[in-house]
């Protein structure tokens, strides 16, 4: 079993990622969840993941609060894809399971010292702040990490926040920075990658098809978030970001890519939080990330409707 931690700003998309880790305990052993601020203010995405885990009935999950602000730069959120809260579109009561004491970055940087070395894998659903304090206050968990596996950035497809740049990596470019030049084996799910996965009727039927409350919860959080794609761009439903990281480590086969160098903007204002990737090798930079490219859609749409049946 591999043991993760999944660092998130729920969003419904990390939602779908979170349930695809519930789905899969055989394979997946959750240690805990950590909140940063991103697609809304902290005080949600904390609340959210205290909700999405007693929508499940994982009471055992711990949940921990992180950073409330990006190393740098004010904050910047996207409620115009999320709604209000981050997680609009069913109806969701407060939660009544408590956060834990323990600041999230504590957690992280305790857990990959207790744990044997490289058996914990951290898989990033939002921008990279938690991750980025934890190694700049603790640089002995870097070689601990067995992988580090992230939703983020773009290459040949461009950004959905600015042109430039893919918004988990826009909202906190020096943490990011801090993070790829870490040294640690990553595995990147950029746009590239997420806009191949539509949230089509078809297969938004399917997971109705469940019929659980969570299934039907998650069925009402991506119709609510899949109209941003729809009514600006007429796709044929929404892409789903955060899913692939929790569907990398369960069916790897199902992606493709190339291990490059990959360095992130953060001087010009222009590109700021772009991922330039040296997919083609010209330079001799350290080749330090596995940037997916391409994904087989049917089969990811598969595994997630499966796993969501098992919750
Ligand atoms: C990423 O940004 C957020 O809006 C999504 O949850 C995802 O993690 C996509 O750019
Ligand atoms: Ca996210």
């Amino acid at each position: 079993k591999r043991k993760i931690i999944i660092d998130t700003d729920p969003g419904q998309d990390d939602a779908a990622a979170i349930f695809l880790a519930f789905g899969s305990p055989d394979e997946l052993e959750l240690l805990g969840i950590t909140t940063v601020a991103g697609n809304v203010p902290l005080s949600y995405t904390a609340r959210n993941a205290l909700i999405l885990c007693e929508l499940c009935n994982r009471r055992d999950v711990k949940v921990f609060a992180g950073a409330d602000r990006p190393l740098k730069r004010p904050l910047v959120t996207a409620e115009h894809v999320h709604g209000k809260t981050g997680l609009d579109g069913p109806e969701l009561s407060e939660p009544t399971l408590a956060l834990q004491p323990q600041h999230a970055v504590d957690f992280i940087i305790e857990t990959l010292r207790n744990e044997p070395s490289c058996t914990v894998t951290l898989c990033t659903l939002g921008p990279l702040t938690n991750i980025a304090t934890a190694l700049t206050r603790a640089p002995d968990i870097a070689p601990k990490i067995r992988e580090l596996v992230m939703m983020g950035g773009g290459f040949s497809e461009g950004g959905n926040i600015t042109p430039a740049a893919e918004f988990n990596i826009y909202v906190d470019p020096e943490a990011a920075k801090i993070v790829f030049e870490a040294g640690i084996p990553m595995v990147m799910m950029p746009l590239d990658v997420t806009h191949q996965l539509l949230t089509r009727k078809d297969r938004v039927n399917r997971m109705r098809a469940i019929g659980t409350p969570p299934a039907i919860a998650m069925v009402e959080m991506l119709e609510f978030f899949e109209r941003f794609d729809v009514e600006k761009y007429g796709s044929d439903g929404g892409p789903l970001h955060d899913p692939t990281v929790v569907a990398y480590l369960l069916k790897p086969e199902l992606f493709n890519g190339r291990l490059c160098n990959v360095e992130i903007e953060t001087e010009s204002e222009l590109t700021a939080g772009m991922t330039v990737v040296d997919w083609w090798h010209v330079t001799d930079r350290k080749r330090n990330v596995k940037v997916m490219r391409s994904v087989d859609a049917d089969g990811f749409f598969d595994l997630l409707i499966e796993r969501f049946a098992r919750i």
